[in-house]
């Protein structure tokens, strides 16, 4: 899959790495390629990882994988809405400023066409980095249109590492967005670790 990561902090750079290093071709879609950041990310990653202008990135891409801040998402996906029609938009952001976390409403508001699914949102960084439970992997929840947008996503959540739990289509956004509540209020409110994720066990 060739998927454009924009945004390459703690969420983009651990997701772009792990990515790049399972065969995908990974665009890294940043401000300034010029950045310590991002050149350290570059000269660790697998091949098949370029940088380019946030623009070019998603216009490249297959999938765009937002991992920027959430208040930066309705002006990111208004600039970019030509180039995300018809594709695969993946929203890691949380939007910490009150109201809906996720970014669905930009979406749907400047690229209606777009196959918006909300994964990689609800477990912290350090879960993408390290998914593995002492031989258990941690289960991802996601929801998104069924399909090809469904099996692509779930591919790249076993990419990283994880078991990717499919929650159903757009309208579940607000349930995926409260695993996210629920790992806030445990290592936010109750002060665990911040390597804790969650399991769906069945029979
Ligand atoms: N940290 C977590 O554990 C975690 C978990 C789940 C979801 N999230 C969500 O994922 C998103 C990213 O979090 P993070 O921890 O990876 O943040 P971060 O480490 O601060 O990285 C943010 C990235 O976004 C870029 N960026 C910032 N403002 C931008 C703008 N206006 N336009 C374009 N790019 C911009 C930054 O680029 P520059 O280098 O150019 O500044 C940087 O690459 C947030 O929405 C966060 O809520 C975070």
């Amino acid at each position: 899959v060739r998927i454009a990561v924009i945004g390459t902090g703690n969420i983009g750079g651990t997701l772009a790495r792990k990515w790049a290093a399972a065969g995908h071709t990974v665009i890294l879609g940043v401000r300034d390629p010029a950045s310590a950041r991002v050149q350290d990310l570059i000269s660790g990653a697998a091949g098949g990882t370029s940088v380019e202008s946030i623009a070019d990135a998603a216009k490249a891409a297959d999938v765009s994988v937002f991992a920027v801040p959430g208040a930066a998402m309705g002006e990111m996906v208004r600039s970019l809405a030509a180039d995300l029609g018809g594709k695969i938009v993946v929203d890691a952001t949380n939007n910490m400023a009150g109201g809906p976390l996720n970014a669905f409403a930009h979406i749907a508001g400047h690229a209606p066409t777009a196959l918006a699914v909300r994964a990689f949102n609800s477990l912290g960084w350090e879960n993408f980095a390290e998914p593995d439970f002492g031989g258990v992997p941690a289960d991802l929840f996601f929801c998104g249109p069924d399909g090809e947008p469904r099996n692509t996503v779930e591919g790249l959540i076993r990419d990283v590492g994880l078991g990717p739990v499919y929650v159903g289509g757009v309208d579940q956004v607000e349930v995926v967005d409260s695993v996210t509540r629920l790992w806030f209020a445990l290592v936010f409110g109750q002060k665990r670790p911040r390597h804790l994720a969650f399991k769906v066990l069945t029979d």
